[in-house]
């Protein structure tokens, strides 16, 4: 989705500009451009990487203490140097960037085409830039005609603009599509996340839906759509600067599947009572815990297969029942609830538009809702009854890796924290599963040893065009995660099965040489996925068997990845880890884009 980064202050105002806008890459973008507000107005944009924007820019004297960047990835109109953004009014003074999509900008564009404003591109972006030149033919100000311009708008929208007439000065409004302010001394800034702004302040403002903000060298001011000046209160954000940077890695992806070990850590950090070796769970009270008889989950992508893992741990240790639902599917779709029944969120960028809309639907419901979501601050956050922040830090790569790893971990402490409150499972057995828990962190170090014998696996199948991955039960859940990192960042094609749906159809796609991962690491359906593999290598399929405590044993596979020993309930956090590297390495191998992967964005601001 489309990146904004805003500054005004005292450094050179170009590569404040250009950094930003590199942070905010891993949104997934299509062209780039940037506006300097000197002497004169200076605009550059380019379709393609930041790279092709910089070349542009090399050798030009750009000057300012002001300016706007942006990213764009497309809905209205094709990737073209006309229109990315920034926009300019009729006057070439005025100048805007937008992420989002305005509904109506068709009734609105035909109006002002009227009026005569003459248009340069086909995006939607453009008519705001003009109804904004418009508002100012009556308004004092340029906050005033933002506000009123804002008024007409229908859609999600994050904006910044400036003005040569109102120099030192930059409005921005926030519906729907996120925008932070970062607070210096004698300069502020403005982004769509937060790492941007790291390198120069963690002195956080998030603006909330519906909010407009004036920045100048010297203030920020924060006001609601009617005008009305609000006191927000900044954050101070721990995140080291340095997270947003690969530290050595040849990708963000590869730095933050080594990062697991770590984030496992942090993210149980307050959730073990280390006397009683119980788990604890302060983000969701027990009152609640205690009374719930359904829970209903809904989230996209990643975050919806860890709710199909939740779902199992959940019915398992607790005994409640889960239902999980795309929230795209669930947003536009009328479904009962038992009373007492419990909304969850999954959400890594706590902004995707199908989660945030499910979310309204479960609160217009008069559900309550419990998210667990990896941006602080975000709208999810902001409008969940209970939120459990997940300790993964920033994640840049596209595909997300380290953020899974936390969502499922949050998901196995809620279903572990139900089964203590219900007593549902015998207080001995639990403890022991708190204890094994700690080692988490230590099993995925050792799982990360498989990376060489991945790599070299990715190596011989490099000409790989079609792979399966079964699994049953939480191999299932596995399965799923799997196959859509290999399809995302490698683009290779990849189906994901239940292993025992085999013999209900895809079977007939195994032939001789076919590729399959088989993940063995639930012994009670040791012999089920025994049958499986036989089923598959009587059709010639070559086999890698993904294997968990009891090994191989009764397996015969062709290559066999052998995870460390441990409780089978924990094997999701284990397993997903070589399938994350053989994405990764099959995508190294293809040549493929691995942090920026085609067609994919970060946060799914829009529907
Ligand atoms: C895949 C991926 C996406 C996201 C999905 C939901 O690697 O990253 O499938 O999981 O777009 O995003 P969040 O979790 O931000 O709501």
């Amino acid at each position: 989705m489309c990146g904004i980064v805003g500054y005004v202050g005292f450094r050179p105002v170009l590569p404040v500009i250009l950094d930003g806008l590199k942070k905010l890459e891993y949104r997934g973008y299509d062209s780039a451009g940037i506006v300097l507000f000197g002497q004169d107005l200076s605009i550059v944009k380019k379709q393609g990487k930041i790279a092709r924007l910089e070349q542009e820019l090399a050798g030009m004297q750009l000057e300012g203490q002001m300016g706007i960047g942006h990213t764009r990835w497309a809905t209205h109109g094709v990737p073209s140097d006309e229109n990315a953004h920034p926009h300019l009014d009729c006057s070439g003074r005025l100048a805007l960037v937008h992420n989002g999509i305005i509904e109506n900008y068709l009734e609105l564009k035909t109006d002002l085409l009227e009026s005569g404003h003459h248009f340069r591109s086909e995006t939607d972006t453009e008519v705001i830039v003009h109804l904004v030149e418009e508002k100012l033919k009556t308004r004092p100000s340029l906050l005033e005609a933002v506000l009123a311009a804002a008024a007409d708008l229908h859609g999600s929208f994050a904006l910044a603009i400036a003005s040569q007439q109102y120099p030192g000065r930059i409005v921005a409004v926030r519906r729907e599509s996120p925008l932070v302010l970062g607070l210096g001394q004698g300069e502020n800034f403005l982004a769509s996340d937060i790492p941007a702004l790291l390198p120069y302040t963690k002195d956080i403002v998030i603006l909330s839906n519906n909010q407009v903000a004036e920045l100048t060298r010297e203030a920020v001011r924060v006001f609601s759509m009617d005008g009305q000046e609000l006191q927000p209160e900044p954050v101070r954000i721990d995140w080291d600067a340095r997270l947003a940077e690969k530290g050595g890695f040849e990708h963000f992806m590869l730095k933050e599947i080594h990062e697991q070990p770590q984030v496992i850590k942090d993210t149980l950090v307050g959730h073990i009572d280390l006397v009683n070796q119980q788990i604890l769970l302060p983000e969701l009270p027990d009152e609640i815990l205690s009374k719930i008889r359904q829970i209903s989950i809904t989230a996209c992508g990643t975050a919806f297969h860890a709710g199909i893992c939740g779902k199992t741990w959940i019915e398992e240790w607790a005994g409640v029942p889960v239902e999980v639902e795309i929230a795209s599917e669930f947003r536009y779709r009328q479904r009962p609830f038992l009373p007492d029944s419990l909304a969850v969120v999954i959400s890594q960028s706590g902004e995707t538009a199908d989660t945030l809309a499910a979310l309204r639907r479960f609160k217009e419901m008069g559900m309550p809702v419990f998210a667990i979501t990896n941006t602080f601050g975000s709208s999810v956050t902001r409008e969940s009854d209970w939120v459990l922040t997940t300790k993964a830090g920033p994640e840049i790569a596209v595909a997300s890796t380290k953020a899974y790893s936390t969502q499922i971990l949050s998901l196995l402490l809620l279903a572990l924290r139900l089964a203590q409150i219900k007593g549902s499972q015998p207080p001995e057995r639990l403890q022991e599963i708190t204890r094994e828990l700690q080692r988490l962190p230590l099993l995925c170090d050792q799982v990360l040893q498989l990376e060489s014998r991945v790599q070299e696996y990715a190596y011989r199948l490099r000409t790989l065009d079609d792979y399966f991955i079964l699994g049953r039960g939480l191999d299932y859940a596995t399965s799923l995660e799997g196959a859509l990192k290999l399809k995302e960042i490698s683009y290779v094609h990849c189906e994901a099965y239940a292993a025992g749906e085999l013999k209900h159809g895809p079977l007939a796609l195994i032939t001789a040489g076919k590729q399959v991962c088989l993940l063995a690491t639930q012994n009670e359906l040791l012999a089920k996925v025994a049958s499986n593999l036989k089923e598959v290598k009587a059709r010639g399929a070559e086999v890698l068997v993904l294997a968990g405590t009891n090994g191989s044993v009764g397996l015969e596979g062709d290559e066999i990845w052998q995870l460390p020993a441990t409780f089978d309930l924990f094997s999701p956090l284990l397993a997903i880890i070589p399938l994350q590297l053989f994405a990764y390495y099959m995508a190294k191998e293809k040549g493929c884009d691995i942090d920026q992967p085609r067609n994919l964005a970060k946060s799914v601001t829009v529907e």
